[in-house]
């Protein structure tokens, strides 16, 4: 037997709890098969606990869920709360408060997934995009002046510090690194109008490559990159950003490896915790139904079994997860499956036991 870990589990608003049932039955069936010990935590967090009780991420939650070995959660964001504040005093709390350095959103095509690009398959889009996940317009800064009079100032600053952004680029090499495929690390920024912060990115960029001879770098501007995701994906291996230009262009990447109901995502302190979690929100609308997509947050379960070390067991997960793609799904899109939540879980059981 395997080390023990400790998972916290937040189910969340929404279709949240759907997805997550449907990713602690596959960790369950691959924990059997492949005799890695998972205890379970959950933690009540979200709308609804706002709602009845006014709680939105208590001090002592933290503190728990610091402890855990790894947290999985299923979606934030409830239809009777103003959007903004669950996102903020619980998710992006989370990202800042258990420094959650990393947001890393694989892009990866697998056979059996349509993807809107023309003429692309599998082959042609398989990178990783390393986002910053605590610095930037995310850090909150700046404010109102003369705020509701037509004198009015919004003011919101990006903040980019050394250190945040030297151990984002360090980890995206090390990553590029790791991973082994064309060895080439993409920059992304807006060297010519951000002339502060994108300046800041391209020389750490530089000295950090100093340490990593072995790998190729480029640059591309934001807008530019956007267009080649579309236009020749096949380019990238891995590409490291900030966070509201990694927020913007890991929704492109969703798209193009099949849409919400398969991308997800790892929120990473490499030298401790770690959430992970599916990168579409909490579709309300769809909650209740049986009818949502869970592979998206099985997936997020695999990127935890490999962050954990047990790399047999995500490696038995993801194929099983493959083998669901390429033969049992008519569609990844919610109500158009060809069958519900609860069954796509037991489709992944089954290739696991099987
Ligand atoms: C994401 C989401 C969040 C973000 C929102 C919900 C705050 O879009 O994880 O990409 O902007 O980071
Ligand atoms: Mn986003």
């Amino acid at each position: 037997m395997s080390n023990k870990h400790n998972i916290a589990v937040i189910p969340g608003d929404g279709t949240g709890p759907e997805v997550v049932a449907e990713a602690v039955k596959a960790l369950e069936a691959v924990s059997r098969k492949c005799h890695v010990d998972i205890q379970f935590k959950e933690f009540g967090l979200g709308g609804d606990l706002y709602l009845k009780e006014g709680k939105l991420l208590p001090d002592d939650v933290i503190g728990e869920l610091r402890t855990a070995d790894a947290i999985l959660l299923g979606a934030i964001g409830h239809p009777g709360v103003k959007p903004g504040i669950l996102e903020k005093e619980i998710l992006l709390r989370l990202r800042f408060k258990l420094d959650l350095y990393i947001n890393l959103r694989p892009v990866t095509l697998f056979p059996g997934v349509d993807t809107p690009l023309k003429d692309k398959g599998p082959e042609d889009i398989d990178f990783i995009v390393v986002r910053e996940n605590t610095e930037g317009v995310y850090a909150g800064g700046g404010g109102f002046l003369k705020k509701g009079t037509p004198d009015e100032v919004a003011i919101q600053e990006s903040i980019n510090t050394r250190k945040g952004v030297e151990r984002c680029i360090r980890f995206a090499f090390e990553c590029c690194r790791k991973r082994n495929k064309n060895k080439l690390l993409t920059l992304c920024a807006k060297t010519n109008v951000l002339v502060y912060e994108s300046d800041l990115w391209e020389r750490t960029f530089q000295e950090v490559h100093k340490d990593y001879p072995d790998i190729d770098t480029n640059y591309m501007h934001v807008d530019a990159l956007c267009m080649w995701m579309i236009k020749n994906p096949e380019q990238f291996d891995v590409v490291v950003t900030g966070n509201m230009f990694g927020d913007i262009i890991t929704d492109i990447g969703a798209i193009i490896q099949g849409g919400l109901g398969i991308a997800a995502g790892g929120n990473i302190n490499p030298e401790g915790a770690a959430m992970f979690e599916p990168i579409g929100g909490s579709a309300p609308k769809y909650s209740g139904q049986n009818i949502i997509n869970p592979l998206a947050t099985i997936s997020a379960a695999q990127m935890m079994l490999d962050h954990l070390g047990e790399q047999e067991a995500a490696t038995v997960l993801q194929d099983a997860i493959k083998k669901v793609l390429e033969n049992d799904l008519k569609s990844l899109e919610a109500g158009n499956m060809g069958c519900g939540t609860k069954e796509v879980g037991d489709l992944v059981v089954g290739y696991i036991e099987g």
